[in-house]
This record gives structure tokens, sequence and C-alpha cells, in this order.
């Protein structure tokens, strides 16, 4: 189709280009001084005295942080089964097991009082996930991590630029967070990664481990006036440096990231404001002083509509339009089912949402027309749906 309107879309500017020709012209493509710049600036702009390593992937990050706490066989790492499996496959790799908890209720992030059940004497860490880009509860996992003396390590895959209370996501009392740059994400870089700490030990930890547990890194090697061919290995490490062309794009995407952020957030407003009379739930608003990023905008389908969401992905479809589904949750996943014997009752909400969750096109690339369309391809769907059928459209009369 054509006029087909794409689920999500990098926004790319002339800045991104030109910086990354200028990474080309330079003749350093690996991590390299970009890097390094796009290191000092991110960590500035998330404040608070962190440090910010940057890597190729946020699983990579997330990797590494777990990593750099020691995590390792015999320990439990409590996160959330609403969540990418990227959060869950790096405690598998480091021979640890995820612990899976249930989402709070109205919400799609963890809850923090089935953290607390779960906590067992092997618990090392919990990974929460700030869904969408809307922060946990931090407060409480906070209290209950230093309660136990467990670490916390924040997948803010989706929450760039985000805060909590007023100050930024990545600089909270947690040992590590960890943001993406996918493709999709709101400020990305291709593939790439961030994890910011306070704590120089695990910077200096996954700074080592991001490339093969060496002492020195590339540029410092090959660009000293000194003969400096001598390095270290120290571990045995991971192949997860940043290159200095993924730096280039994440450079100047990182000045736009405010202008960014505001624009989504006058379109999830726009949605809240235009589907209100729809049988749909909005997604959950932030609380005072909380800044969502708005990376997903996910309303959940009214179940006594009558219409699967499956069905209502390939209407909307049909009439030209891009939606998704964020996420299938990990109990779902032949994998994670099978190892730890999930099954939906474990996890009621999660399995709830997701089956009425549709994530709808938001990003920067949209124009005014293009969320109109998809505002009217959602009311066209919803009501060709209680056309179709008599007794759907009673019952539905009858709750509204
Ligand atoms: C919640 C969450 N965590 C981690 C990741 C992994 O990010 P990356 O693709 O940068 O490795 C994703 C990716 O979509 C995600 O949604």
């Amino acid at each position: 189709m054509n006029n087909f309107l794409p689920f999500a879309l990098p926004d790319i500017g002339e800045e991104e280009i030109a910086e990354v020709v200028d990474a080309l012209r330079s003749g350093w493509l690996t991590t390299g001084p970009k890097t390094g710049v796009f290191e000092e600036d991110f960590a500035a702009f998330i404040g608070g005295g962190a440090r910010a390593l940057a890597v190729n992937s946020a699983t990579a990050g997330l990797h590494l942080a777990l990593e750099a706490l020691g995590v390792g066989p015999g320990d439990e790492v409590i996160t959330t089964a609403y969540t990418f499996t990227a959060t869950a496959e790096i405690i598998r790799h480091l021979g640890a097991e995820p612990v899976f908890v249930d989402i709070a209720p109205c919400a799609f992030n963890i809850d923090p009082e089935k953290i607390e059940r779960a906590i067992t004497p092997r618990t090392k860490a919990i990974v929460p996930v700030h869904f969408a880009g809307l922060a946990c509860d931090m407060d409480s996992i906070i209290a209950i991590a230093r309660k136990h003396g467990l670490k916390i390590v924040e997948d803010a895959a989706h929450a760039l630029p985000a805060t909590y209370r007023g100050r930024s996501i990545g600089s909270l009392e947690t040992d590590a967070t960890v943001f993406s740059f996918y493709a999709t994400k709101t400020v990305t870089t291709g593939e790439g990664g961030m994890i910011v700490t306070r704590d120089e030990r695990i910077a200096e930890r996954c700074r080592v481990m991001r490339l093969h547990g060496i002492s020195r890194d590339a540029f410092d090697r090959y660009t000293s006036a000194k003969p400096a061919w001598r390095y270290e290995v120290i571990a045995p490490g991971f192949k997860y440096n940043m290159t200095d062309i993924a730096a280039a794009i994440g450079i100047q995407q990182l000045k736009k990231a405010w202008n960014f952020q505001r624009r989504r957030a006058e379109m999830a407003a726009r949605y809240d404001a235009e589907l209100a009379d729809q049988p749909i739930l909005p997604p959950p608003r932030p609380n005072e002083g909380d800044t969502h990023s708005w990376h997903l905008y996910v309303i959940r389908l009214d179940q006594r509509l009558g219409l699967s969401r499956d069905e209502f992905i390939e209407r909307m479809a049909a009439r030209g339009v891009g939606c998704s589904v964020h996420f299938i949750p990990l109990h779902l996943h032949p994998y994670w089912r099978d190892l730890y014997n999930l099954l939906p009752h474990h996890f009621p909400l999660s399995d709830r949402v997701y089956r009425c969750a549709v994530s709808l096109p938001i990003y920067t690339k949209m124009t005014e027309g293009d969320q109109t369309r998809v505002i009217e391809a959602v009311r066209e769907t919803i009501r060709s749906s209680v056309r179709s059928s008599t007794v759907r459209s009673s019952a539905f009369r009858r709750s509204a």
C-alpha cells in the first residue's frame, strides 16, 4: 500500500548526516573521539554526576551492568514478565535465574509489592523496566532494595528523556541505568545503548568488559604518539563497544531529545483528547513531577467491544495504519514458559493487558494529518465492529 503509515520511523536530520560524514572523513570509525563526546554529553544530559559508557545495544549494557555487579550462577534477579526478552536473557547469559513478577494494577510497570514477595535468600538484584517511558514506582523499589541489600539496574530502554519526581531517569539512587538507541527508540543511533552509573567500580568494570576485557581501548593505543601497542587482557570480556559512526548520530539526536519529547507529549495529549469517547483505556498518565518519554502510546481495547486485539490491528492495517503490540509477556514465549513452567494465571494482570493492548504510532516524523488518519482509523474500526453485530452493539450501549 502506497499510503501506509508505518508504526515507527526514526527522525534523522541534516545535522546527524553531517556529523556521520565528519566521522567517516576523520579516518576513525570505531570507538574514538565521537564516542567520547557522546558519552560526555550524555552524562551532562542526565546530570547528578553520572558516568556514561556507550555500548552497541541496551542488551549489551544490561549484560555488562549485571556482570559488573557480580551476578552469576546461583543468583536470582527479579524482573517483570511484561517486557522484551532482552531484559531477561542477559540474566541467563550470566548463569543466573530471572524471577518474573506481574505488573501493578492499572499499570504496565512492575508491582513493588510483588517484588518484595518474590525475594529469597538467593535474590541479588532487581531490574525494573520503565515501560513506554513512564517511570516505575522507584521510591518503593529503592526502599525494598535497601531493606533487603539488593542491587538495582534500571532497564530504561524506553525512558529517554524521562523524569521521576523531578529527577532524570539515570540519576536516581540505583546502581546503573541502561538506555537503548535502537532504530525505533526516542533517540537513536541505529543500534546502540548507554550505561549510566555513579559507581566508579561499576563504570570501570563495564569500560573494560565492553572491549574484550582489555585494559586500554583501541583509540588510546593507536593514536598515542609514544609506542603504545602493549595491552593487557584482564578478563574474558565482550565485543560491545559503540562505533564512532553510531556515536555521531547520537551526538546530534541527543541535542533534540527534549524537543522530541515535547512533540511526543503533544501527540499523546491529542490521542487522549480525541479518543476519550471511545471504548478504550488510554495509557497511564505520569504522576506530578514525572515526565513520560512517550516512546509508546499503548491503548487497551474494552473487551466488551467484541473485537479481538488481533482483528483490530488487521483492520487498522487495512485502513493503512501500522500498529504493534508491546509486549508479548515473557511467560507466553516457549523458552521462558517451558524453562520455568510459567502459566498465564501466575501473571494475571500482564496476561489481561497483553490480550487487549495495541500500540498506536507515535513519532516525531508523523504530521498532524498522519495523526488525524490514525484517530479516524481507530474510530472507524470501532464503529464498524459495533455495527457488525447488533448483539455487540446493544451490549456496548448498555455498558457505555
Ligand atoms: C524493555 C526493553 N529492554 C531492552 C531492550 C533492548 O534494547 P536494544 O535493542 O538496544 O538491545 C528493548 C528493546 O526494544 C526493550 O524494549
